[in-house]
């Protein structure tokens, strides 16, 4: 066996329309350097390392195969929600990377995924592997970071269908409300960029409700008969995680990191507003439609994630381990990267600051518009054929 060490590639945690342009970013680097031997991919994130189920990326993956994936959406290696906190576990992901002569791990993932960096790091430091995390999430909520791969697709998705169900809302003369669920826990930042949908000719989103402030049924009311005295048909942008408190039923089901599955809350506010104000309402969850979304993928975002993924594999070769990859932002609008500590991030959510959140609590500032904007720009248009879009299968 060559003594050249090789790498070895997981994704983990939700999709994305741009997770698969950071694995195509760190499959290029390993192919630029001759310090690295095979890269391995891990198939359903770390468990792929417990069971030792690997395919040889190296061998696999041509230039027309990377400019495919670049532009498919989810996870071409497959994901999990897996917590690593058992010791057995840690011992088995030890064994394989060891069989399989790997010096370098990279996890392409969430806050949850930096969690398994930050605990292979703790339990295997000495080895002489490094580990390397390597943000993704349309939640868009890891700190440290400027923003993670991603967001700025979800955001320009959220952003387009706002304004298509408004051109749809504003045909009719009947006052009706349509409330527009968006994706996001403890953190409003893809609701937050249905702000953008605002044109010379449409001002929807009418109102936003974002987690980070605690919602009022009264206010909620009180906004809505407002806002249709000044508008026909209102649309609303509301967070999936915001609580509402007469529909705060926890009996939801729940992962393994005990988080609640979310879905519904846009009905129950279409609800609040048939019976206190009686007029025409539609509920819109956007769900899973807002991940995977690549035909109307940001540039910027699947350029970054590319290039966040080469980053990635220089970072390993200088020596990094323990860290996660960030975005700097430069003025006029550029990105850098750098690492910081794992331990500064994992399992901790990054919400939207108040200078980013209208003072009334229900809109936002200019402030999160001028930070938002250059997240979406460019068109990225996946590969077209009889109609519809080409992806990479495995
Ligand atoms: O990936 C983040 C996220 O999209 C959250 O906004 C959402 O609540 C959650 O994932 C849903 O996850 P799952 O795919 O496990 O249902």
């Amino acid at each position: 066996m060559s003594q050249m060490k090789n790498a070895i590639v997981g994704q983990s945690g939700g999709p994305t329309t741009a997770i698969n342009a950071t694995l195509a970013g760190v499959i290029r680097g390993v192919a630029k350097t001759d310090q690295i031997g095979t890269l391995y991919g891990c198939l359903n994130g770390i468990t792929g390392a417990i069971n030792d189920e690997l395919i040889d990326l190296s061998a696999s993956m041509d230039d027309g195969k990377l400019a495919l994936l670049k532009h498919t959406p989810s996870t071409y290696l497959g994901s999990c929600r897996y917590r690593l906190d058992k010791e057995e576990d840690l011992a088995r992901v030890v064994e394989t990377l060891k069989k399989h002569n790997i010096g370098y791990f990279f996890y392409i993932g969430g806050n949850d995924s930096m969690d398994t960096i930050s605990r292979l790091t703790a339990y295997a430091g000495d080895s002489g592997i490094q580990f390397i995390g390597i943000p993704k999430t349309i939640d868009n909520d890891l700190p440290v970071t400027d923003h993670c791969p991603g967001y700025g697709s979800a955001a320009k998705y959220i952003a387009t269908s706002v304004l298509e169900i408004a051109r749809d809302c504003y045909c009719y003369s009947t006052p009706s409300v349509t409330v527009v669920e968006i994706m996001g826990r403890h953190a409003g930042w893809i609701t937050a960029a249905s702000a953008l949908a605002r044109t010379s000719y449409s001002s929807a989103p009418d109102l936003i409700y974002l987690p980070e402030r605690d919602f009022s049924t009264e206010r909620f009311i009180a906004d809505i008969r407002q806002a249709l005295r000044r508008r026909r048909n209102v649309v609303v942008a509301v967070s999936e995680g915001i609580v509402v408190p007469q529909y705060d039923d926890d009996c939801g089901t729940r992962d393994v990191f005990g988080h609640r599955q979310l879905g519904g809350i846009g009905k129950a506010l279409t609800d609040i507003v048939k019976f206190y104000i009686g007029c025409k309402t539609r509920s819109i969850e956007v769900n899973v439609l807002q991940r995977c979304a690549a035909h109307l993928a940001s540039k910027t975002d699947l350029d970054e994630s590319e290039a966040i993924g080469k980053a990635a594999v220089q970072a390993a070769l200088a020596g990094e381990t323990g860290k996660m990859m960030v975005y700097v932002r430069e003025e006029p609008y550029s990105v850098s990267f750098d690492c910081a500590d794992i331990n500064g991030i994992a399992n901790l959510e990054k919400k939207m600051p108040d200078e980013f959140i209208s003072p009334d609590g229900n809109d936002v500032t200019a402030a999160f518009i001028n930070y938002v904007t250059p997240l979406v720009a460019g068109e990225a248009y996946p590969l077209y054929e009889n109609g519809l879009p080409v992806f990479l299968g495995r």
